[in-house]
């Protein structure tokens, strides 16, 4: 068996951790959601979220991913089986924990280029001759392949930034966990909480801009954002959201701390250092991310125009909404390649993370050497890739987010919970959990992480099933022309599914051939 690899520092992985959590959406989805669910209000539901899920699903993952580290498991199907390896069954559980990765590495690549290639539009100037948000939205959909116009009469441009893209992503995670990703969220990770703080003090400094409109200023901005609106907290779409934009942002419920936690050793601290990630992510996400996007498009568009256009999607606002602000300040063109530079860090150190569980897998379960997982890995998800690039007018990406990066995150995290308090013991989870911990967890965690988590999931999972169920399954909200497609998409995920649950069974009967009793 060879040696696996390991972080070189304990800020390396509380970097990489939160690297992967730091992300679009803490720029893009948590302004646009608070700006539309309530405003200040929204924090009340986002707080509960954090304390009874965000948290306790950090704590957990970080214990369990160390635990199957010790057994040289990096991914879920082989830390499930080492919680109880009597049981046959329980690593099939484990498979969604490649698969979420996977999926979301899929679409979540290909916006991250757009992020770059915007960044080069913006330093050279290319978005400054525009100026209102219907030209600005041409020459993002011109861009995407969605329309042809003026701007880009082919999809080639967008298909050359996705190809670099991919290949920087595939460059680090080539390069293990100590010389790619933990080297590249050292730089990146600091890199970017300067670039957002540059363009914090930008928008404190930007005052009352239109003369005309003295009310849109920036005091006014930040109420806008912030004023609670009680009455929102009545709708139960509010609670969803914000436990949704928990799992997200906190890359919980996916599978990805799993896998960089079981690069730790045995004694290892987890308690203080996913605090101390989870406390990174949330400044990024509030303080910075809530303080740039959202107050800088009131100064300019007023309350009226920036509410339809937060609720038109993360989307406009960053690409369409972000750029026009830019043109609007002197030396637009540094400002506006400073924002397209951080979401591209922000997005580049949680893609990587994204890449690494099925790298691990295919290195811990198959024994392969590091770069040959990688290039299996590589050419698996370029070919996938390709779904997204070209089928993104058809619905394709919200169709795999929605899968990839909501309902199966959601589902992963149930699953995880009840395996940790309930298979393994939250006694022996407990210990486990404190084990060379820096930090003793405040005992009513215990509680919660027992009963309020796991039923916090379950109700969220039941309401969903009851309120939406059948009309997903029969994809009543889609337009007859993407019906195909997402269709399409939906096979092609289930074959996805299928194919790593052989995989898994490939590997444990390789195991049992080898002679390894304990593993079978
Ligand atoms: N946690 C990552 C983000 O916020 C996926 O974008």
């Amino acid at each position: 068996m060879k040696k696996r690899d390991t972080w070189a520092s304990r800020l390396g992985i509380i970097m990489a951790v939160a690297g992967s959590a730091i992300g679009l959406g803490n720029f893009l989805r948590f302004p646009a959601k608070a700006a539309s669910n309530g405003g200040g209000a929204f924090m009340i539901p986002y707080l509960v979220a954090l304390l009874l899920l965000g948290l306790p699903l950090m704590w957990i993952e970080w214990t369990l991913g160390r635990y199957g580290g010790g057994f040289e498991h990096g991914t879920a199907p082989g830390i499930f089986h080492s919680i109880r390896r009597k049981n046959r069954f329980i690593k099939y559980f484990g498979v969604i924990g490649i698969f979420g990765p996977l999926v979301i590495f899929i679409y979540y690549s290909y916006i991250e280029s757009w992020t770059l290639a915007y960044s080069i539009f913006s330093l050279f100037g290319k978005l400054s001759p525009i100026s209102d948000q219907q030209t600005m939205q041409s020459f993002l959909r011109g861009y995407q392949g969605v329309e042809a116009n003026g701007f880009f009469s082919s999809i080639l441009p967008a298909y050359a930034f996705f190809l670099v893209t991919f290949f920087i992503n595939m460059g680090v995670i080539y390069h293990g966990i100590r010389g790619g990703i933990e080297r590249i969220c050292r730089i990146a990770v600091p890199v970017l909480f300067i670039c957002a703080v540059i363009l914090l003090l930008r928008v404190l400094s930007l005052g009352t801009p239109d003369p005309q409109q003295p009310s849109w200023n920036i005091t006014n901005g930040f109420g806008f954002l912030w004023n609670p609106d009680f009455n929102a907290l009545k709708s139960g779409k509010i609670w969803i959201e914000a436990a949704g934009q928990m799992f997200f942002t906190l890359s919980v419920g996916i599978g990805v701390i799993l896998t960089y936690a079981s690069y730790l050793s045995k004694g290892d601290d987890v308690t203080l250092s996913g605090l101390s990630a989870t406390s990174l992510n949330e400044v990024a996400e509030v303080i910075l991310g809530g303080s740039i996007i959202i107050p800088a498009a009131f100064v300019f568009f007023g309350p009226d125009t920036i509410r339809s256009i937060a609720a038109s999607g993360t989307f406009n606002l960053g690409f369409v909404t972000m750029p026009l602000i830019m043109n609007r300040l002197p030396v637009s063109q540094l400002f506006g390649f400073i924002w397209f530079f951080l979401l591209f860090l922000a997005g580049i150190t949680s893609s990587i993370s994204l890449a690494q569980p099925a790298v691990a897998f295919i290195e811990d379960e198959f024994n392969i050497g590091r770069k040959k997982a990688v290039w299996i890995f590589g050419i698996v998800a370029f070919i996938l890739c390709h779904f997204p690039v070209f089928m993104l007018k058809h619905g394709v990406v919200d169709e795999l987010d929605f899968w990839g990066g909501t309902f199966f995150l959601v589902l992963f995290a149930t699953i995880e919970v009840i395996l940790f308090a309930w298979v393994f013991g939250i006694g022996n989870a407990w210990d486990e959990m404190h084990r060379g911990a820096d930090l003793r967890v405040p005992k009513i965690y215990k509680f919660i992480i027992k009963y309020v988590t796991p039923l916090f999931l379950l109700t969220v999972i039941t309401v969903w099933m009851w309120q939406e169920w059948l009309s997903v399954i029969v994809m009543k909200n889609v337009s007859a022309v993407d019906r195909p497609y997402v269709l399409g998409t939906r096979i092609v995920l289930i074959s996805i599914l299928a194919a790593l649950a052989i995989a898994v069974k490939i590997a444990w009967r390789r195991r049992e051939k080898g002679g390894d009793v304990n593993e079978a």
